[in-house]
């Protein structure tokens, strides 16, 4: 994984990374963006509590985290599980500066009328529900830090998606609470943004690409859409992430940023 090279600043003499002093609680941290996101923030000199569902990301997670990270196994979707990892940062680091809600899931991959109420109710949860929770929780310490919240929405919100109805739903909902939320919390400092990706090459995109009929005619097709010419990898998602949280972004609240190659542009290469 690619080191974000967006990490220091120089007042006078001394070297500042530019997370330097901040608590970042991200969810979804344990793989694809998020993780390459926890990376990057940890660079940027962060300490990370970074939270999954996916026991079996947990030894590499902690590897790249180091020292200063803590990685804990929770539903985002479970109050009394959100209100715990709350709880363990601020028991462990004393505060919390910044909120990165991540954790998402995009299946099933159906139109509207074929997905169930289970799959929707699912959805919504982890989706959506999950930033209900961790405002509740955070938001006492968001305060108290005049922080921030970061959530990663979607370029579909804007755009929709073929067979992904229910999903973009989610991420329609992300950035309409994006904005929202940047109103109300603005009388206490804490600013709130997205980033809106189009399309990264995580572990669960590529499972998705060796599921297909095609996989190299889906590959050219994820490059495609792109009009910067590739399908990234998420180091690109956390780049925009490190700027968005850090003070350099002090003055942007109630923006949903895409990060996706100029992809809403609609111009797709080649094609
Ligand atoms: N990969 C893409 O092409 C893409 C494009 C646009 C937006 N996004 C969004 O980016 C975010 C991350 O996507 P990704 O592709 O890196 O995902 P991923 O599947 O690679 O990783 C998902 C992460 O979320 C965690 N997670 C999932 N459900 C959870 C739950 N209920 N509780 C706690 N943690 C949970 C997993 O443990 C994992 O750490 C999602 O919100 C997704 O909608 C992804």
């Amino acid at each position: 994984m690619e080191k974000s090279f967006y990490t220091e600043f120089k007042i006078g003499e001394t070297v500042m990374k530019l997370l330097e002093g901040k608590v970042i609680l991200i969810t979804g941290g344990t793989a694809g963006i998020g993780l390459s996101c926890a990376q990057a923030y940890t660079d940027a000199g962060a300490a990370v509590v970074c939270v999954g569902n996916d026991t079996e990301q947990i030894k590499m997670t902690k590897e790249i985290l180091g020292e200063s990270g803590m990685v804990l196994v929770a539903d985002v979707s479970k109050a009394q599980e959100v209100e715990e990892i709350v709880y363990r940062t601020i028991k462990h680091f004393g505060r919390l500066d910044v909120v990165h809600n991540n954790a998402g899931i995009a299946s099933p991959s159906k139109p509207l009328h074929l997905t169930n109420e289970d799959e929707w109710d699912r959805l919504m949860h982890v989706n959506v529900k999950s930033i209900l929770l961790t405002t509740q929780f955070a938001y006492p310490y968001l305060r108290m830090a005049k922080g921030c919240i970061l959530n990663t929405s979607s370029l579909v919100a804007e755009i929709g998606q073929e067979n992904h109805a229910a999903y973009a739903a989610t991420k329609g909902a992300v950035n309409a609470l994006t904005k929202s939320m940047a109103i109300d919390y603005a009388k206490d400092e804490i600013r709130v943004n997205a980033v809106m990706p189009a399309a990264v090459m995580t572990p669960t995109l590529q499972q998705w690409l060796r599921e297909q009929e095609n996989p190299s005619n889906m590959t050219k097709f994820l490059e495609d859409i792109h009009l910067l010419g590739y399908c990234p990898d998420g180091d690109v998602i956390a780049d925009a992430c490190v700027f968005l949280i850090s003070d350099k972004a002090r003055f942007i609240t109630g923006v949903n940023m895409p990060v996706s190659g100029g992809a809403e542009l609609g111009y797709r290469r080649n094609v």
